[in-house]
């Protein structure tokens, strides 16, 4: 081995373990990080992946092992630590405040200060500015964060991360909620960033995005590393088979189930924002008993206000709703629920889940007028739990029980248990917005099982979805949604994603 040959490592794990009360997170981990490089880390839902890199970022204590940054040994007791040794972590959900402007957030516990008193915004603001430009960034520092996209959101967590001088950069699950396109951009980016000699770790599940971005991957498998491998000498099927040794599930559909009975039926629905600004303007549609329709869209597009419309959570200003012929434009959202709407909302943590209640309880959320949750007018917590240990089987929930905490679920556990909740009870309607966004491909594959069961059945579902693979293979229809407006119906029979992305940005649209 010659000198040139040596990159120097910018993080060594050695032998990492964690435990948590009935799990084993983390088991006798060895990973090394170069410099200058891409390092993706892949592994099923609950492997550990999400549990060492807190442990990196110092928000978690390993109860064995020892973590070298740049050569040196280090013990972080909390992210402060581990920022001051130049290491940010953008989470796999975000955590910025809604309530604050994107300047205020990206400032927030880094505050510059002018003569040691007042707040300098101006400065931080310009260097906002300046790292933007710099990384392609497009962040605007002065939008409150509550009107931002979940694709926005990223961007701001990933400035913030910079904005603090970070030099080792981890992404847990980048990936998950972007559409090709911004894909890649994000790959760009970090591109950029590593030219710049930074280092990055990236998590993702999308196995051919990591073989096209990383320098390296390793393979976690329940808790522990199995393999370290250069991407070019692998295949996203190897790589499969080093995670969970199971064949890629593919998504295709073909055999139609669409009956001509009208499970929803939108008409002329248009959202306006708090200024008056149409945020969906004019959509129409119908999804019939046992059809997929979809919704192809660049995320911020209306799709969110869409959904949030059609649940009510968010008044229509225009327009009507019927669910099986009832006209339910006016319903709460709990009426609308308890009419047969499921619904598998985009952020998981702010509409899904109650994150410091058990899994039990997470059962009753948004179902608590509903069998098996009440008898009668009382909970039924004895038919809650039984029903939860159903959907844990049936889902394949990573769990020590369903007395533990949501919060503790790894990321696609918790989706999974979303997924089952909002199965449950024969629902006539399912909205799902990105249904298997941070799960494996073997519980993908899975959830993909359980949508064309249910469809076969008579499920109406509208889907929207990131994931241009599985919108194509499930929906039956399929629909361009665009500042908006719905501006193109595609076959799904027909179309390749690269076609769909690209009506998806209004190339060959007639703009006005
Ligand atoms: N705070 C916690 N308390 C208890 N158990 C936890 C906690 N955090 C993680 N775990 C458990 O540790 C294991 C690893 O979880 P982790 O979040 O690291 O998985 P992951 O590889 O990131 O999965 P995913 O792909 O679903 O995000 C899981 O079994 C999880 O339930
Ligand atoms: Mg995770």
């Amino acid at each position: 081995m010659t000198a040139a040959t040596v990159t120097e490592p910018a993080v060594e794990l050695t032998g990492i373990t964690k435990r948590f009360p009935g799990v084993v997170a983390n088991s006798d981990i060895h990973l090394r990080v170069a410099k200058g490089h891409i390092h993706a880390l892949v592994g099923e839902n609950g492997a550990g992946k999400s549990t060492l890199m807190k442990i990196l970022y110092g928000m978690q204590r390993p109860d064995e092992g020892e973590i070298r940054v740049n050569g040196s040994p280090v013990g972080f007791h909390t992210p402060a630590d581990a920022i001051s040794a130049g290491i940010g972590m953008v989470h796999q959900h975000f955590m910025l405040a809604d309530n604050l402007t994107v300047l205020e957030n990206v400032v927030l516990g880094s505050e510059p200060r002018r003569g040691g008193l007042a707040l300098d915004f101006a400065a931080a603001r310009k260097k906002i500015k300046e790292i933007s430009d710099a990384y392609g960034l497009g962040v605007r520092p002065d939008v409150p964060v509550e009107d931002l996209g979940v694709g926005d959101r990223q961007r701001v967590e990933i400035l913030k991360v910079l904005y603090r001088g970070a030099r080792i950069l981890i992404l847990d699950e980048p990936t998950a909620v972007l559409v090709p396109h911004e894909v890649d951009e994000l790959f760009d980016n970090l591109r950029g960033l590593v030219r710049e000699g930074l280092t990055i770790l990236f998590i993702s599940h999308k196995l051919d995005e990591v073989l096209r971005v990383a320098d390296e991957i390793t393979v976690i498998r329940r808790g522990t590393t199995v393999a370290t491998v250069n991407p070019k000498d692998v295949t996203s099927r190897k790589l499969a088979e080093l995670m969970v040794g199971s064949e890629l599930p593919s998504p295709e559909t073909r055999e139609s189930t669409v009956t001509d009975v009208v499970a929803l039926s939108v008409r002329d629905l248009t959202v306006r924002t708090g200024d008056g600004r149409p945020v969906v303007e004019n959509v129409s549609f119908d999804i019939h008993k046992g059809e997929v329709l979809g919704i192809a869209g660049v995320e911020g597009n209306g799709q969110a206000e869409l959904v949030e419309a059609i649940m009510g959570m968010r008044p229509c200003e225009a327009g009507a709703l019927t669910l099986g012929g009832a006209d339910i434009s006016h319903w709460s959202t709990l009426r609308r629920r308890a009419g047969g709407i499921g619904y598998i909302p985009e952020d998981r943590h702010r509409h899904g889940l109650l994150l410091e209640s058990p899994l039990w309880e997470n059962r009753i959320l948004g179902h608590q007028t509903r069998r098996p949750n009440v008898k009668g007018p009382w909970i039924d917590r004895a038919g809650a739990r039984a029903d939860t240990r159903r959907i844990v089987e049936e889902y394949d929930v990573r769990t020590p029980g369903i007395d533990v905490d949501a919060a503790t679920l790894s990321g696609g556990n918790q989706q999974k248990l979303i997924v089952g909740r909002e199965m449950s009870g024969d629902p006539v309607l399912l909205i799902a917005s990105h249904p298997t966004r941070g799960v494996d491909i073997g519980a993908q594959a899975a959830i993909w099982d359980h949508l064309r069961t249910a469809r076969a059945a008579g499920l109406a579902v509208l889907l929207i979805s990131a994931d241009l693979d599985e919108l194509i293979g499930l929906s039956d229809t399929l629909k361009v949604i665009l500042r908006g407006r719905i501006v193109a119906d595609v076959d799904p029979a027909n179309v390749t994603p690269e076609q769909l992305g690209s009506a998806m940005t209004g190339a060959g649209e007639e703009t006005v």
